[in-house]
């Protein structure tokens, strides 16, 4: 199943609407700072500093967390077309990109909380929430300690989140992130090597909490990948005239590194899939070399273009997606 990766039509014309009343120039200032800052490991705390500063991140970052998440919600509505969740916790909300992503992939959902600890954050997704997430929510607290907020919930998602939690603060973390979810915990994070460890000890934990993991990994055992291989994902978004602007940058698209970690209530257990592909196919001559993470574990297979059967199907699928058992020669 995929969705569209550029955020919802209402965001970018409330977006619009804000960038009217602002310079472009001094935005695109912001921008190089904010994202210098991100790329050298600081937090929003430190990169976010009032609300004009929030909106250059939703011109130039927010479009490739949106489109990471409802890159992975959809992975996950297409293992489990029955999973319908109506109550979502957005931890670490920001503006509350997981939750636009969820509205998408599932239109059904009718209660949306948003708990961030920024204030710059909270006040434009207050700001915004009127356009684009109605009825939505938003609550300041740290997610490493969230206050009450009711009963659990159908799915909880921290996108890009968890990333900025201390290393002595990430179990704590998790922990409250899944007490408080009834059925799926979905996990998104930047898809850097750094990320990977972290999410791998953070899967650890839930599976010793009794968790089932159903995305990406086939199975719940320990991830069979070592350093320096990580798993991540890719996916690629279509650049605005603004985004581009504000990222001086010509190019009209971008691809977004990430990792991602579904985990589910065994009462609400979503099987996983038998298999899934760990890199783009590599083309040779005579057919296509494919590296899957199995129930086995890590395989790389060779499927042959004179094997019809098996060429005309495995060559539509790409990195990322699910492959079927039988839908791949035998290994090499
Ligand atoms: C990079 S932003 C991601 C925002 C949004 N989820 C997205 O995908 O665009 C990280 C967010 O996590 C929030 N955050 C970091 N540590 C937090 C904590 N301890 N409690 C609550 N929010 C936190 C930050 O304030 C920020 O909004």
């Amino acid at each position: 199943m995929r969705f569209s990766t550029a955020p919802p039509p209402e965001l970018t014309a409330a977006l619009a609407r804000l960038l009217d009343e602002r310079s472009r120039r001094a935005l695109a200032e912001r921008t190089t700072r904010i994202s210098a800052l991100y790329r050298a490991g600081r937090t929003t705390a430190q990169a976010i500093l009032d609300e004009d500063d929030a909106l250059a991140y939703a011109l130039y970052r927010l479009p490739a967390t949106y489109a990471a998440t409802i890159h992975a919600l959809g992975r996950l509505a297409e293992r489990a077309p029955d999973f319908a969740p109506r109550r979502m916790l957005d931890l670490g909300a920001g503006l509350g990109t997981a939750s636009l992503a969820a509205r998408e992939v599932w239109p059904q959902m009718d209660e949306n909380v948003l708990l961030d600890r920024s204030a710059p954050f909270l006040a434009l997704a207050r700001r915004l929430a009127g356009e684009s997430l109605a009825e939505a929510r938003i609550i300041a607290g740290d997610l490493a300690a969230p206050p009450d907020l009711g009963p659990a919930f159908d799915l909880v998602v921290a996108s890009y989140a968890l990333t900025e939690i201390a290393e002595e603060k990430l179990d704590a973390a998790v922990d409250a992130a899944w007490s408080r979810c009834a059925g799926a915990l979905a996990l998104v994070e930047p898809g850097t090597p750094r990320d990977h460890a972290r999410l791998m000890r953070m899967r650890a934990r839930l599976v010793a909490a009794g968790a089932h993991v159903s995305l990406p990994c086939p199975h719940s055992a320990p991830c069979p990948l070592e350093a320096p291989d990580w798993c991540h994902f890719s996916v690629r978004l279509a650049r605005s005239r603004d985004h581009k602007l504000l990222k001086g940058a010509d190019a009209p698209f971008e691809d977004e590194k990430f990792a991602y970690l579904v985990a589910t209530r065994a009462e609400a257990s979503i099987e996983p899939a038998p298999a899934r592909m760990l890199a783009r196919p590599e083309v040779l001559k005579h057919g296509l070399r494919i590296k899957l993470c199995a129930a086995a574990g890590i395989e790389e297979v060779t499927v042959l273009k004179r094997d019809k059967q098996k060429f005309g199907p495995i060559k539509k699928k790409d990195w990322g997606d699910e492959v079927a058992a039988g839908e791949t020669s035998a290994r090499e």
